[in-house]
């Protein structure tokens, strides 16, 4: 029997970086998800095909359990569920089927995490609290990414909207986009290092003290009014904290030329307001955009170099069966 489970990709909205000291953010599920297919084989090897990752191969279980690199997360996951739930590894064939770029800053990563481990807790005859996929999922992002905020797991296993802070369990807000606009994401098709990109900031802000406090207080106020402005449904405000929440990143580092050139591109053919989304020096932008202006919207930034173009809402729906 194959087991299906699919999870979304994530955003954040206002407040990246800065949510590094302490300033709250606000992240939502976009509508792309990863959708894996797992089924049980017998025969000790497993097949694992991922178009969007470039992977097909044919593995023993034993290799798999100690692959590093792209593989390392999922023998992490393997092992996870023998050492918590006492579940002994096994062979299987893996689909994974993804509409988020990898390496754009999208969650795609823990939503591979989320999807597979549902999956794999189902074909294990384990029945899983959405805490417990989440505890899993945040165990392969350590893997994959060192030191995650947990943003990415959280949004792929609960979906809905968050405002994040640090060292605070995430709290669920109920987002709606305004009537007749939506988020359109680009991705640079540049792949940056988070961290790098995390520890520059953070030596930027060391060094500009105490004008970088005025700029994370700011931040943090941008923040405050965005949720204002979904109460109020106010686009032309959101679109304009968009604009401003960029300044601030570039002010602290973390945006490109890549990046500007899309987000200019992205201003000039109508967009309300645009900034970049996750880490920056490349990975994806996000825009506000009147739904009568997407296609010019698309067109243009897909003109000025984006790898992958596409429009979404917010809040979209957590981990789930696909069975
Ligand atoms: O690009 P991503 O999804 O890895 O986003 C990183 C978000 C930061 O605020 C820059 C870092 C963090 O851990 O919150």
């Amino acid at each position: 029997m194959v087991e299906k489970a699919s999870a979304p990709g994530k955003i954040i909205l206002f407040g990246e970086h800065f949510v590094v000291k302490g300033i709250q953010s606000i992240a939502t599920a976009i509508d792309l998800r990863v959708t894996v297919s797992l089924e049980e084989r017998s025969d000790g090897y497993v097949y694992i095909s991922s178009p969007r990752a470039g992977i097909d191969a044919k593995i023993s279980l034993e290799s798999l359990l100690r692959a590093e690199g792209v593989l390392a997360p999922l023998a992490g996951l393997l092992r996870y569920f023998k050492d918590r739930y006492g579940v002994d590894p096994r062979p299987f064939n893996l689909h994974v089927e993804s509409q988020i770029p990898v390496g754009a800053g999208l969650g795609s990563s823990a939503a591979f995490s989320a999807a597979f481990s549902l999956a794999y807790s189902r074909m294990t005859g384990l029945t899983l609290t959405r805490k417990e996929i989440a505890m899993a999922s945040l165990e392969a992002e350590k893997i994959a990414h060192g030191r995650p905020s947990g943003i990415d797991s959280t949004i792929a296993v609960y979906g809905g909207s968050i405002l994040y802070v640090k060292g605070e369990e995430p709290k669920p807000l109920t987002l709606r986009l305004p009537e007749g606009v939506s988020i359109i994401v680009a991705d640079t098709g540049r792949e940056r290092s988070t961290r790098q990109v995390v520890e520059h900031v953070l030596s930027v802000a060391e060094r500009t003290r105490p004008a970088s406090d005025h700029i994370y207080s700011a931040a943090g106020e941008i923040v405050r009014l965005a949720l204002q402005a979904f109460a109020s449904q106010d686009a032309r405000l959101l679109g304009i904290l968009m604009d401003v929440n960029q300044g601030l990143l570039y002010s602290v580092g973390a945006s490109s030329y890549e990046i500007e050139k899309l987000l200019f591109a992205a201003r000039r053919a109508g967009a309300l307001g645009a900034k970049l989304t996750g880490a920056g020096w490349g990975g994806s932008i996000i825009a506000l955009v009147e739904d009568f202006l997407a296609g010019r919207v698309k067109e243009e930034l897909l003109r000025s170099g984006a790898r992958e173009v596409f429009s979404t809402g917010i809040g979209a729906e957590g981990v789930k069966s696909e069975s």
